[in-house]
């Protein structure tokens, strides 16, 4: 039995050393090492032999198992090894798209980090809201004509018994009440800066854009407070010789009321083709009206305020000199145009 065990480890080691896939090794361990294998056929007859034949036999066989074993083993790894892809680590790698923030987001980062330096404080207010947030408390009586300028979306539900009907913000001034509610008690610094909804589109309006809005009330809060304001923000967002001008106006929360210019980034003021006169509009501003202070729960004879209402896409694309031709772009979620900002 000694000699056909040999022949049967030799047989086995170089079918092994021949095979060429793993597939071929794994036959060749079921034939020689599996259950109904070669060497455990003959561990059975084993027991026909005389006693020294049996215990040589049985060692034979344990010894043939563990060689052709550890063969098959070395010789699978080599063909692995030999299978795996070249691989080169210097090609480049597939870089993941990088997304990046909105233009007006990125807009609104930097009008609030420019506010914050001198002590405002960014809140946000209902964007959905009540008609006397928006209009009343601001000192618009039910039928006040300049309602009309501010094209509102009403939402058809049940209105408030005091506060009336329900409406998409128009305006960031809808946020000045509502924080003199919180305050309570001045200072009150306040950079309201939110979405706004009005019923508008054409290259140059879109039903849904930002406002930031100021409010500022304290004791002795005077005009000169108001125009210091203006013009820090003028040269820390749009540049050091930038400066505003303040034009008589009418707004029904503002008494005064100016709308608010700044010189043009190319003349500085003298005029040219790009500006006209000198200067562009940036939008609206004033002296809280008596009246806002009251319905905010402030004391106007204690004390007074400022207030300023501009619009975000406005002043990013004056900053940027950003000729956008038609301002919906902004909003249209195309790629080729957001990219490459
Ligand atoms: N809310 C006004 C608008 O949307 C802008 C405005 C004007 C805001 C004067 C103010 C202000 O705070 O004092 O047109």
């Amino acid at each position: 039995m000694q000699e056909e065990i040999i022949n049967i480890k030799n047989e086995a080691l170089s079918q092994i050393i021949e095979a060429k896939s793993k597939n071929e090794l794994e036959d060749i361990r079921v034939i020689y090492l599996g259950r109904q294998g070669r060497l455990n056929k003959l561990t059975k007859e084993i027991k026909n032999l005389g006693k020294d034949e049996r215990k040589k036999a049985g060692f034979l066989i344990n010894e043939s198992k563990n060689t052709i074993l550890r063969l098959l083993v070395t010789q699978r790894n080599k063909l692995q090894e030999s299978a795996r892809e070249w691989f080169d680590p210097t090609t480049p790698g597939i870089k993941p798209k990088r997304g990046r923030l909105h233009l007006v987001t990125q807009a609104i980062e930097e009008i609030k980090s420019v506010f914050e330096k001198i002590g405002f404080v960014r809140v946000r207010y209902p964007e959905v809201e009540w008609d006397f947030l928006a209009f009343g408390s601001l000192n618009f009586t039910k039928d006040h004509p300049a309602r009309d300028n501010w094209e509102t979306f009403f939402i058809d539900t049940q209105a408030h018994p005091t506060y009336g009907p329900m409406l998409l913000t128009p305006h960031t001034s809808s946020g000045q009440v509502r924080e003199m509610w919180r305050v309570k008690i001045p200072p009150i610094r306040m950079i309201n800066i939110a979405k706004c909804f009005r019923r508008q589109s054409d290259v140059s309006h879109v039903p849904m854009f930002h406002q930031f809005e100021g409010l500022v009330i304290d004791r002795e809060i005077s005009m000169v407070h108001l125009k210091g304001t203006l013009d820090y923000f003028a040269r820390n967002f749009f540049g050091e010789d930038r400066k505003t001008r303040l034009r008589p106006y009418n707004f029904p929360f503002t008494e005064p009321s100016f709308e608010v210019d700044i010189n043009c980034g190319l003349c500085k003021g003298k005029g040219c083709k790009f500006c006209k006169a000198g200067w562009h509009e940036l939008g609206g501003a004033g002296m809280v009206h008596p009246t806002v202070l009251k319905n905010g729960g402030i004391d106007p004879r204690k004390y007074t305020g400022f207030a300023f209402g501009w619009g975000v896409e406005r002043v990013m694309m004056m900053k940027s000199g950003l000729e956008i031709p038609d301002i919906r772009l902004l909003y249209s979620s195309d790629l080729r145009f957001l990219k490459q900002f």
